[in-house]
């Protein structure tokens, strides 16, 4: 059982195999975070290791009979209302208009695996012995309030993953200002923030910083996790690398509206917040409900970010990702929508289909434009029916042709929204998102549909389970193009309009949930104009996530890379596009496009039949290579040999069973030449591996410490290795 308790000190010792978090009750009822970090033994008493707090004078000694203020302690779930006047994880409104709460340590179980949470996404376990869960319950005397703190600690990974329930035991109504999912502190500030930032087609791109004294917060406010930010956090010693040194990472399963805080206090002690964004939020709960929040999940280690990403690699891709297609290969697609855009009909598909099939290709998505009458951006989002001008035999006609030729056939659908222009908003305008007597703002032409109704989310429901069924349909791209404006539901009461933005993300988890477990053979690919909402939420229910709608292969360097530093290789969709690159206009040769592409899900986003002869074979190629790497990139761990944010170059290593695939690429020539040397890591040092294309032969010990050399002659150039042990 690796969570200690010391009932005499009343201390937890949550372990895993490397770490331990370790929480406890000062005077049987404060609960405080005392430790987290590399795996000790036992922490003993509480108060032979917290110092007396200073700051008293001002604050006052709110800890009864001791000479502790809550304005100095680590509060392991802070509360507003006591002498500690940073940001609360907590913060509450009861009638009679007191916002005060006071929690105390009410009694604590621990068992094997993991509860699920409700109609939330969250890891899980498949065997009890996988993990194990302690839950502390604290209560506020006053109110009745109560609150579960959930901690799982997995036994195979360095991860702890955290929630928090809360339950109205008391007579009156609570209104919840703010409920974040996890707090916890780092006892000096020589540490560093790590973010991920962007915007729509430059998403994930790190960023790094000292911490100051103050408060620095990410965060979102547009109902989704968004392009611009990511519910992530790292905070790493100065000198960490990509393998050495300390790192902290925190990781929201969440998919809207976040917060992520780290505020540095005089005493120098840094605490991490981090749960549901408390602006735009509000809930009301009755006597006797409970509200569930998301749950965090934590890793530390000391091996470099290397070391985080590999254990959130590992854990979301095991314990996150569901069903058939968590482990199992994913096919490699073409999907025609940089080929044809709007302007396409049942041939010209067809045609693509042709090519790619006899390329090796195995998945004909078709992306949108497909239904109501949709030439353009304009229209007809709601109406999914096909359009007989373009599919003069339906989407069953189409799909069967398809699935004929002996390929998979997938489809396009944006289920959360709708255009002005279809025949569901002519019957329905009360269906969106919106405020009375306010403008409709749209973004790309459309509105949201209002899914914290119920009547709206069966509406979702019955069309894309009548689109699926009426098809051999194996793959869904589930896309979501814009953010919400003038948030306001027609069905929810004046003073419940404020929990929309929550509400609409359990609306959406129980949309997906319905989906996808009424059709566990249809693989799911999330979207959100590229990777605009791609964060751990999403994973639960799609195992894979197209990355950016910018198909450029340098720009992907940068995008990929940050993405990987918590989402795995296995749910970044990869595809390789046309040149000169749509999005940004630069010219790469293929096979970096190809090698860039082949470090995710791969596919194909142009016009296969304009290849020439060359081409062809080179794309014959690449999926031939792909399909014979592909379990490693899904399934071995990946490793970060050179950052584009920090040289000229990339290099990424994936290392699965006797195999190994090594993936670089030059961003920019250097006006000298020169050479770049990449080091390989992970390998058995006394082994040998064969490259498979060359047939040299290295010793594991040589590549690890000697390393490959590159040139750097040519812009954009690149190269993929894939060498095996012998
Ligand atoms: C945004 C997606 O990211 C693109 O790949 C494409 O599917 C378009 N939407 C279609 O409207």
């Amino acid at each position: 059982m690796p969570i200690k308790y010391d009932s005499k000190e009343m201390v937890f010792n949550i372990q895993t195999k490397n770490t331990s978090y370790v929480i406890g009750a000062l005077n049987g009822k404060y609960l405080l975070h005392l430790y987290y970090g590399k795996i000790i033994n036992a922490y003993g008493r509480i108060d032979d290791n917290m110092p007396t707090g200073e700051g008293c004078v001002w604050s006052g000694a709110d800890i009864d009979g001791f000479n502790y203020s809550t304005n100095t302690l680590p509060m392991e779930y802070p509360t507003y209302g006591s002498a500690d006047y940073r940001t609360p994880a907590f913060h509450a409104e009861y009638e009679g208009g007191s916002a005060v709460t006071r929690f105390e340590y009410a009694g604590h179980e621990i068992f094997s695996g993991k509860r699920k949470l409700d109609n939330l996404p969250a890891t899980y376990t498949e065997a009890d012995g996988e993990a194990d869960t302690l839950e502390i319950t604290l209560c506020d005397k006053l109110t009745g309030l109560e609150i579960v703190l959930s901690y799982t600690a997995f036994t195979e990974h360095d991860a702890i993953a955290k929630n928090v329930r809360v339950k109205n035991n008391g007579r009156g109504r609570i209104n919840i200002r703010s409920i974040l999912s996890s707090t916890t502190y780092l006892f000096d500030k020589r540490f560093e923030l790590v973010h991920l930032t962007g915007a729509w087609a430059s998403e994930r791109h790190i960023q790094r910083m000292p911490l100051i004294n103050g408060m620095i917060s990410v965060d979102s406010k547009r109902v989704s996790s968004s392009h611009n930010s990511s519910p992530f956090l790292a905070l790493a010693r100065p000198e960490t690398t990509e393998t050495q040194g300390e790192v902290y990472g925190l990781s929201l399963v969440y998919s809207g509206n976040f917060i992520a805080q780290a505020e540095t206090d005089y005493q120098d002690i840094v605490r991490i917040n981090m749960g549901i964004n408390p602006f735009g939020f509000n809930w009301l709960l009755e006597s006797g409900e409970e509200f569930q929040a998301p749950e965090v999940i934590l890793t530390y280690s000391q091996n470099g970010f290397g070391g985080m990403s590999g254990i959130y690699h590992k854990l979301y891709r095991t314990c996150l990702c569901r069903g058939k297609y968590r482990d199992k290969e994913r096919p490699v697609l073409i999907n025609n929508w940089e080929a044809t855009y709007y302007n396409f009909n049942e041939e010209s598909i067809v045609n693509i289909a042709k090519k790619a099939k006899s390329l090796g290709v195995e998945l004909m998505v078709l992306d949108d434009g497909w239904f109501g009458r949709r030439d353009s951006d304009t229209c007809s989002l709601g109406d999914w029916t096909a359009d007989k001008r373009k599919l003069p035999n339906g989407l069953e006609g189409l799909a069967k042709k398809i699935t004929d030729m002996g390929m998979k056939f997938g489809l396009w659908l944006e289920p959360e929204m709708v255009s002005e222009d279809s025949e569901l908003y002519r019957k329905h305008a009360d269906w969106c998102i919106h405020i009375n007597g306010r403008p409709r703002t749209t973004g790309r032409n459309q509105l949201v549909l209002d899914l914290s109704r119920q009547d709206v989310c069966d509406y979702i429901v019955e069309a894309v389970s009548n689109i699926l069924s009426s098809a051999p349909i194996s793959y869904v791209k589930w896309d979501m193009n814009r953010n919400i404006t003038e948030i306001g539901s027609a069905k929810l009461p004046a003073e419940r309009q404020q929990e929309l933005p929550h509400r609409y993300m359990l609306g959406l988890y129980n949309v997906l949930e319905r989906i996808t477990s009424a059709f566990p053979d249809v693989l799911f690919e999330g979207c959100s104009g590229g990777g605009g909402r791609f964060d751990a939420g999403m994973l639960y229910y799609f195992p894979q996530y197209w990355t950016s709608d910018n198909t450029d292969a340098i720009e992907r360097l940068y995008t990929q890379h940050g993405t990987s530093m918590v989402m795995p290789a296995s749910s970044m969709g990869a595809h390789v596009s046309a040149v000169p690159n749509h999005q940004v206009h630069r010219t790469t040769p293929l096979e970096t496009r190809g090698n860039i592409a082949m470090a995710g899900q791969f596919g194909y986003e142009l016009d296969l039949a304009a290849l020439n002869d060359e081409e062809t074979e080179t794309v014959k190629g690449q999926i031939k290579k792909y399909k014979y790497i592909r379990e490693t990139v899904h399934r071995g761990d990946m490793y970060r040999l050179k950052s584009p944010f920090e040289g000229n170059t990339a290099a990424w290593e994936y290392v699965y069973k006797e195999q190994v695939v090594l993936i670089y690429c030059t961003v920019q020539a250097s006006l000298l030449g020169g050479l770049t040397c990449v080091k390989l890591v992970q390998l058995d040092e006394t082994a040998q591996y064969r490259d498979i294309e060359t047939g040299k032969v290295y010793d594991g010990n040589y590549l690890m410490n000697v390393g490959l050399y590159f040139s750097r002659n040519k812009d954009y150039e690149s190269k993929l290795i894939v060498l095996e042990r012998s």
